[in-house]
């Protein structure tokens, strides 16, 4: 399986499907994320706040892939504001990694902190312990303010996005800015048994849910599909047999409520 990746700005490259971690714990983590791994995903998309690093780290090291082909992310929670350093060490450990490819502001921090935060995320990166930095569920207005402040735009911005809440201008906005866009809750945000994903689905022999990851990778957006099931974790990962036309993809743009 060869899973398409993005470049990201200042250097390295980000595989467009990951795998999401969200509300998975304890063994069914360690599970998941080993069966991931052997379903081919090299991009884990963890954050302190999952609670479930220490797994996503041993699966990783269990897994005998080595750690340069898997693109792991982690996620500051914006409580832990003032406490960076600590955190990212925190996460370094559970995860049994000295760097993280990636390492998000998870939500916008209260009472005007996000320029203090990123001031931070900046010299991790530059200390070599994030190779790449952003931000999630962050407004484009926000991303401006970083990026007027210390002369670095995030690498990369999480939000929650699907066919549904597909708004082409939203995408423009990011890429103008050399921001890339990295979609969560692919399937919590689709109805996955709308006439226009079954028809398009039974027209490659493949299920509606990959259909909407296929979707996203071809409109270049960064997807993270979480499962617990070990056929699902295997099936969304298969995505790289079939293409979607331009048709279908305009078909499926027109899923969109965000326009
Ligand atoms: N930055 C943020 O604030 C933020 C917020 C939310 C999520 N995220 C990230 O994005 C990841 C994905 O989002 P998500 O977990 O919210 O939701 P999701 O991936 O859209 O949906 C997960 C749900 O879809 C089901 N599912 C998986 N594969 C399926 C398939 N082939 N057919 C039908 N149903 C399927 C899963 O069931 P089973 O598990 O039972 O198979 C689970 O109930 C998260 O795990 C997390 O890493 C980030």
């Amino acid at each position: 399986m060869t899973i398409p990746t993005v470049p990201l700005p200042g250097g390295g490259a980000m595989p467009l499907l990951g795998f999401g971690t969200w509300q998975i714990q304890g063994p069914k983590a360690y599970e998941a994320v080993r069966d991931a791994l052997e379903a081919g995903y090299r991009h884990l998309d963890t954050a302190t706040m999952y609670g479930n690093e220490a797994e996503v780290g041993r699966a990783l090291k269990n897994s005998g892939v080595p750690r340069d082909e898997v693109f792991v992310t982690t996620k500051l929670p914006p409580q832990r504001a003032g406490h960076e350093r600590a955190t990212l060490d925190a996460s370094l450990k559970a995860l049994g990694v000295g760097a993280v490819d990636l390492w998000l502001i998870h939500w916008p921090p209260n009472r005007g902190r996000s320029v203090a935060v990123w001031r931070e995320f900046v010299l991790a990166r530059d200390e070599g312990r994030a190779r790449a930095i952003g931000v999630s569920n962050y407004g484009v207005d926000e991303i401006d303010e970083l990026t007027a402040a210390t002369g670095v735009p995030p690498a990369v911005n999480q939000i929650r996005f699907g066919p549904s809440l597909y708004d082409p201008k939203l995408v423009t906005q990011h890429r103008e800015r050399g921001v890339v866009v990295e979609g969560y809750s692919p399937f919590k945000t689709t109805n996955l048994h709308d006439p226009v994903l079954t028809r398009i689905a039974a027209a490659h022999g493949v299920d509606p849910a990959r259909v909407v990851l296929r979707w996203h990778i071809q409109r270049e957006i960064v997807v993270i599909p979480k499962s617990i099931t070990p056929e699902r974790i295997t099936s969304n990962a298969a995505v790289d047999g079939f293409t979607l036309t331009d048709d279908e993809m305009a078909a499926i743009d027109g899923l969109s409520r965000a326009r």
